[in-house]
């Protein structure tokens, strides 16, 4: 877990407010979920079979004996709201909720115990169209951010429970007479979770896979014909995707359709989000059946995959710093830090200690400020302010108090 410094912040901020102001365009709500939960919750939501679970959970009891876990990521609770407060039928809601999710993984660039997701839920849509909306934001978002040519959106159909079932057993006896093969994680999950296999890494365990049946032979007419409707409104608004039979997801709940964002930028954490459908978690945790489908963003990712993309380009903590010259202007200078606060959106910071000067504008500099508002005895007396344009080199006007906002509302781009 780690502490995420103000640069590191602001970028994180950037990526939560264009996911918000995105899945609001498409009338998503907000929900907030508690970062506790029964343990039991992701032991039946997401199943005892996998890593998230059975490896990585940060599980304790509390004071009264309850097995309680940090939540290791949101759609299990989501889906427990729904059947709290019995939404699903009057709603059909489409959530949206945003915080911290815990897994206990190796750390390393990308991969933390404590990251930050976002993620987007629609409860009691079956038809193909949702899955496409889902996409669809997904795809406005990284559009937004400016990312879209850095990822590639990797979709499959896994077919419903059943029908993986059924895979399962057909996959199992394809491995096992080569088991010695394998890599030893996959050994291991051969007899605990063997779809996932899939998802190995190894370039070994990869080969092998080539021969393995595929899992669209599994998967009924039904189900692939609403994956190809899916496709195809994904293709009229051109949505570029790669189908990807080998992709498989980590959590039990899933069925259907599932894709994921990747990217070759972020070497092994590749994935910045992902998601599909889970229509029978609804029903395993105690409701009316009703189908589901969401996505989640890894915001951590996003935010290492916008510091590569901006290159060297420079963080600024304010817009405007305002400076007396001497304490006897500092309240002269307050009032225009109001006044420039009260009239734009603007990040004013007011220099606020005695000082020379030079000190004084070395750390409007070091702020990153566009521009210095400064004070002295004269402009104070007049109650005029010296606006000095910090990036552009002898560039400044004297003018008074009631001008300041104008100046610096329509010489943004300067
Ligand atoms: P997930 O694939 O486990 O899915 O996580 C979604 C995203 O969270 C990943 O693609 C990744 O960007 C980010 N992420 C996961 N683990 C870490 C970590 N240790 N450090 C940093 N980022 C991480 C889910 O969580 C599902 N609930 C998604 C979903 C919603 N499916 C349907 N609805």
């Amino acid at each position: 877990m780690r502490d995420i410094l103000p640069e590191d912040s602001a970028r994180l901020t950037l990526i939560e407010d264009t996911f918000r102001d995105v899945l609001q365009s498409y009338s998503y709500e907000e929900i907030r979920l508690p970062v506790l939960e029964a343990k039991d919750l992701f032991d039946r939501g997401l199943g005892e079979a996998t890593d998230a679970v059975s490896k990585e959970m940060y599980s304790f009891e509390d004071r009264d004996g309850t097995d309680l876990a940090l939540r290791p990521e949101g759609t299990a609770s989501c889906a427990r709201a729904i059947v709290n407060h019995s939404m699903a039928h009057e709603d059909k809601p489409r959530l949206w909720y945003a915080g911290p999710m815990f897994r206990h993984e190796r750390p390393q660039s990308g991969r933390y115990r404590q990251f930050q997701q976002v993620g987007a839920e629609a409860f009691g849509y079956s038809g193909p169209a949702i899955d496409y909306e889902l996409m669809s934001v997904g795809t406005d978002v990284f559009g937004r951010l400016g990312i879209l040519d850095e990822i590639t959106l990797l979709l499959n159909n896994i077919g419903s429970a059943a029908e993986r079932a059924l895979y399962r057993g057909a996959l199992v006896e394809y491995l096992l007479p080569i088991e010695d093969d394998l890599d030893s994680d996959s050994r291991h999950r051969l007899k605990a979770n063997p779809i996932r296999i899939l998802d190995s890494k190894n370039s070994r365990t990869q080969e092998i896979l080539e021969q393995a049946p595929p899992i669209e032979e599994f998967v009924s007419q039904e189900s692939n014909e609403k994956f190809a409707a899916v496709r195809r409104l994904l293709d009229g608004a051109n949505i570029e995707y790669q189908i990807t039979p080998r992709l498989v997801r980590g959590f039990d709940y899933y069925t259907d359709t599932v894709f994921e964002w990747v990217t070759d930028k972020l070497g092994a954490q590749d994935a910045i989000c992902a998601g599909g459908r889970y229509d029978g978690l609804i029903e395993l945790l105690g409701g009316k059946p009703t189908p589901g489908v969401g996505f989640a963003a890894g915001i951590d990712r996003i935010a290492i995959l916008l510091e590569q993309c901006e290159g060297s380009s420079k963080y600024d903590k304010a817009d405007v710093y305002i400076i007396a010259h001497s304490d006897e202007q500092q309240e002269y200078v307050a009032e225009v830090a109001r006044q420039v606060r009260r009239h734009t959106n603007l990040r004013v910071r007011e220099h606020t200690e005695s000082g020379r000067m030079g000190a004084k504008m070395r750390w409007a500099d070091k702020s990153g400020a566009k521009w210095a508002l400064i004070a002295g005895d004269a402009e104070a007396a007049k109650r005029e302010v010296t606006i000095k344009w910090m990036r552009v080199e002898r560039e400044q006007t004297t003018v008074s108090f009631d001008q300041v906002v104008e100046v610096l509302s329509e010489n943004w781009e300067k």
